[in-house]
């Protein structure tokens, strides 16, 4: 009797883990390992939130709250999308979920029928392929550009009749790439011309460094009927754990999340929604520091990583994208962890061979010995 489905069986074991896992056991066995491979800002919750927790539990922020979320929270992300993105939408438009990642899964569960394909750029954030699979739908790979951008004649051969989306993500894990106001544009004409929905995850939104964070559902009425506007507070505020994200859609698509989530998880922690409310209102204020601290640790690694290193040149998120010669992605991320003690994340893990991702949320003194080892794994390679 096989009693594991076939959807469990689709999920790879993911080379991260089996990584990280190695990683931890070396450190615990006394080892000076450093982890480049962590995806979470390693900065504490702003400590000012934090309070506010302890108060709105106090308050009885205790209970359920309506499915699509607490109407507080969607009416200050209404405001925050409104003032900070340029974009009216109505509270019965935002659906709030245990962070972005499960919004993107009830995204999927509420767009796709079994078959739907669903464009992916590479290189992309793991999750996306496992979770179109999981909601039924057939992951199609698009390729890059000398930019790591989309290969724009690339995703016009992509889209079939059976194209229900197509994924973005700027500011871009793993490569920290920006998408500029005229790509965005020429991405909304193809999107709007076929007729496919645009799934456009903003979580790095604020984490950004060289330039304006530019919404595509900003650019017009018709791309933003056939956006959903992905976004949460695990990035921008440090609050990986409080497992809050939204989406942003027509308010057919909202109905339709909020009634999927309603049968399943229904709405986030009460305390996380409520504490969120706070941090979304105070913005800027909170997370200024951190990506002023961000910025200064990404200049750090452009100007002492070895020249003999490629990558995009990174403009946001707290990732790089390196390649060094023609070095296979899990033979380079094994040997720098065997012999120079730093974990990372092979690109095979996003869809692309012979690179290697590595995120800067780690100190600085860390960073700097963790340059110091890449740099002489170079030199003797
Ligand atoms: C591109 C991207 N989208 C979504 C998420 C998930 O965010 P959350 O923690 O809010 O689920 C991540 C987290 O690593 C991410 O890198």
């Amino acid at each position: 009797m096989e009693y594991l489905s076939e959807r469990a069986k689709l999920l790879r074991p993911s080379a991260t883990m089996a990584l990280n896992k190695k990683a931890k056991e070396m450190k615990s066995n006394g080892l000076d390992v450093i982890n480049l491979t962590v995806g979470e800002p390693d900065f504490q919750t702003p400590q000012e939130i934090i309070e506010f927790a302890y108060k709105a539990m106090r308050d009885g922020y205790t209970k359920y709250t309506e499915e699509k979320g607490l109407k507080e929270l969607r009416e200050a992300i209404c405001e925050k999308l409104e003032k900070e993105n340029n974009l009216k939408y109505d509270v019965e438009e935002i659906v709030v979920s245990n962070g972005a990642k499960h919004s993107l899964f009830n995204i999927f569960l509420a767009i796709l029928n079994l078959g739907d394909e669903v464009i992916i750029p590479v290189p992309y954030w793991v999750s996306y392929p496992a979770i179109v699979s999981i909601c039924g739908g057939v992951p199609v790979f698009c390729g890059y550009n000398e930019n790591f951008k989309i290969d724009l004649e690339d995703l016009k051969k992509k889209i079939t009749r059976k194209t229900k989306a197509l994924i973005l993500n700027s500011p871009s894990n793993p490569t920290g790439i920006v998408y500029e106001k005229k790509e965005l544009e020429e991405l909304a004409e193809i999107i709007v011309s076929n007729k496919i929905l645009c799934i456009s995850d903003e979580v790095y939104e604020k984490i950004i460094f060289d330039k304006e964070f530019i919404s595509i559902a900003s650019l017009g009425k018709e791309i933003k009927d056939l956006t959903i506007l992905v976004n949460g507070v695990s990035k921008t505020f440090s609050m990986t754990g409080w497992r809050i994200g939204y989406t942003a859609s027509k308010r057919e698509i909202a109905d339709a999340i909020g009634k999927i989530q309603g049968q399943t998880t229904s709405a986030p922690s009460t305390i996380s929604q409520k504490s969120s409310v706070f941090a979304i209102k105070q913005g800027e204020k909170l997370f200024k520091n951190m990506i002023i601290e961000f910025k200064k640790r990404r200049d750090f690694l452009v100007q002492n990583l070895s020249k003999e290193i490629k990558y995009p040149y990174p403009e946001g998120a707290f990732y790089m994208f390196l390649s060094y010669k023609n070095i296979d992605s899990i033979e380079f991320a094994e040997k720098l962890l065997s012999e120079k003690l730093i974990a990372v994340v092979p690109g095979s893990e996003f869809g692309v061979d012979k690179y290697v991702r590595i995120s800067y949320a780690v100190s600085s003194e860390e960073l700097k010995k963790a340059v110091e080892r890449i740099n002489e794994f170079i030199r003797r390679f």
